[in-house]
């Protein structure tokens, strides 16, 4: 199993903790290393045109009996503000490249039929200012996804001027009429959803070519995006799990790319489904759902690693960064759902399952600086859930809300031992541990004990600082399938943890399946 100390590193500590046992873990952690940051922008949220992600979701019209905010729901938007929202992406997803930006501006919607998910009736309600809107009620920033497949240059770039261009212009003139004089702010540009599949299906030659002059052309006009930390970030498609093509393709043309046009970030999409189509229950499974999706998920590690090293390869100064803007969980569609609206329940295996991609997005922090949870509302690994006026947050709600210190923290260094947890052939690690320092300076452990029968004693040593406190939250559950429901919405919440300390050493005791987030005070 993977042990991150040589053995006698571990007995040299394990003889210095006292009242070691056989379910001891002991994590290492020199507080005077420091690492790079750990983007906040990796706890982005995906919102696509999809089932009830946005309408019912986020939109339910300045009409509705649903407390909202110009037609957007408040409930929902206090939940995200909670979380402190670094990005949303929309408006998808397979849905971006089939998307007419201009059906969605104005007095006057045009509705579509909504292709990749169900044939659904796109009634272009919720469309630029709206979405623009919703990013300002929650204090986030937008990542618009433009059409590639099915648009052209001219349409896009139109797109952004009507976002972002001042209202002297014509387009910007467009959006004043709409209701809206400022320009807005794109932080981040996608250029293309999955080109590779439903995005057109585009060799990577053929979409580097257009890659380049989509990057030209798609022009952010807002004067206070033109330098400095708000300059808008262009994210090309990437690869797709372990396919290489892409990342070599593109990162080769960016490393021969002229004056001309250029990218900041590079796609990954990548979902934790071990078969396909997604058959795997999201309520009332087994241990044997739980290892094999626990051991899918962390794949997620190497496959980073691969495409890390082919990027530096090109990208020897990591300029480009790696965005993770579509993953998750997977799984069958609730039984009764329509077909194409990807509704599934979220449960306390899932909360780990997403603990365990943050801290692997930590772990690689300096390529991935961002990353996109799919999705935010009522589709695939939803935060939120929503019935009518009715709205639950899942135990993924939670485990954002618990890293919250991990936000552009400084990554700290750790040694474990991580033991084992094993079912049937599955043997995975036991304990996952990450260190980060917050941006106020404060010292935070996060822990994941992916066992679900045995709890864990874990022995912290802390060199460079005596530690006096060890307080924050903990994750866990009746059950390892345990879900929140708008009857019950509290059986999977954060509560207090508190380790012991003496003489400095501190002891967690770590529940079974669970996640934990501790702050280490002197
Ligand atoms: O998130 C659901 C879909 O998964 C997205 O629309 C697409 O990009 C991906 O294949």
């Amino acid at each position: 199993m993977k042990r991150i100390l040589t053995a006698s590193a571990v007995l040299v500590l394990l003889a210095t903790t006292p009242q070691a046992n056989a379910q001891d873990t002991t994590v290492n952690i020199d507080a005077g290393q420091s690492g790079p940051t750990i983007n906040r922008q990796i706890f982005g949220q995906f919102a696509e045109h999809l089932g009830t992600g946005i309408y019912g979701g986020v939109w339910v019209g300045p009409d509705s009996a649903i407390p909202n905010v110009r037609g957007i729901r408040s409930d929902v938007v206090a939940a995200l503000k909670a979380i402190k929202v670094p990005n949303i992406r929309w408006p998808g997803g397979c849905f971006a490249d089939e998307y007419h930006w201009k059906n969605g501006i104005g007095p006057q919607r045009r509705a579509t039929v909504n292709s990749n998910w169900g044939g659904a009736i796109e009634p272009n309600t919720f469309g630029t200012d709206e979405f623009m809107d919703f990013v300002g009620q929650v204090g986030t920033d937008a990542f618009v996804s433009i059409n590639v497949g099915s648009g052209s240059f001219e349409e896009a770039s139109e797109w952004l001027a009507y976002m972002t261009a001042d209202q002297r212009s014509g387009a910007g003139a467009d959006r004043a009429a709409n209701g809206h004089a400022p320009p807005y702010k794109v932080r981040f540009l996608g250029i293309g959803n999955e080109t590779w599949g439903c995005g057109g299906n585009m060799r990577p030659e053929h979409y580097t070519d257009l890659l380049k002059p989509y990057a030209r052309f798609t022009r952010n006009y807002n004067p206070d995006q033109q330098t400095g930390s708000e300059v808008m970030q262009r994210v090309a498609v990437g690869p797709s799990d372990d396919d290489t093509r892409y990342t070599e393709a593109v990162m080769k043309a960016w490393s021969e790319r002229d004056w001309s046009w250029s990218i900041e970030g590079l796609s990954l999409h990548s979902y934790t489904v071990p078969q396909w189509p997604p058959s795997l229950p999201s309520t009332d499974f087994g241990e044997d759902d739980y290892a094999l999706i626990l051991q899918t998920t962390l794949k997620m590690d190497g496959r980073i690693a691969r495409h890390a090293a082919i990027m530096d390869r090109y990208d020897p100064k990591k300029e480009v960064a790696l965005v993770v803007d579509e993953w998750g969980v997977w799984l069958a569609k609730t039984p009764g759902s329509p077909e194409g609206f990807l509704q599934q329940q979220n449960s306390q295996r899932d909360a780990i399952l997403a603990a365990l991609n943050f801290n692997i997005f930590a772990k690689h922090a300096d390529r991935v600086r961002g990353a996109n949870i799919a999705q935010m509302v009522n589709v695939l690994q939803a935060l939120i859930l929503t019935d009518g006026q009715r709205m639950v947050l899942t135990p993924t709600y939670w485990v954002h809300k618990m890293y919250l210190p991990m936000q552009d923290a400084t990554f700290v260094p750790v040694e474990f031992d991580a033991g084992e947890y094993r079912h049937g052939d599955i043997v995975l690690p036991a304990i996952d541990a990450v260190a980060m320092r917050d941006t106020a300076g404060k010292l935070w452990l996060s822990l994941v004990n992916l066992d679900p029968r045995e709890s864990r004693d874990v022995a912290v040593a802390v060199a460079g600082v005596r530690v006096r406190s060890a307080r924050g939250e903990v994750l866990t559950a009746p059950a390892f399938n345990s879900i929140n429901t708008f009857e019950m919405p509290d059986t999977v919440v954060p509560r207090p943890i508190a380790g012991t300390v003496r003489g400095g050493a501190v002891r967690v005791s770590l529940p079974a399946k669970s996640v934990a987030m501790i702050a280490l005070e002197p």
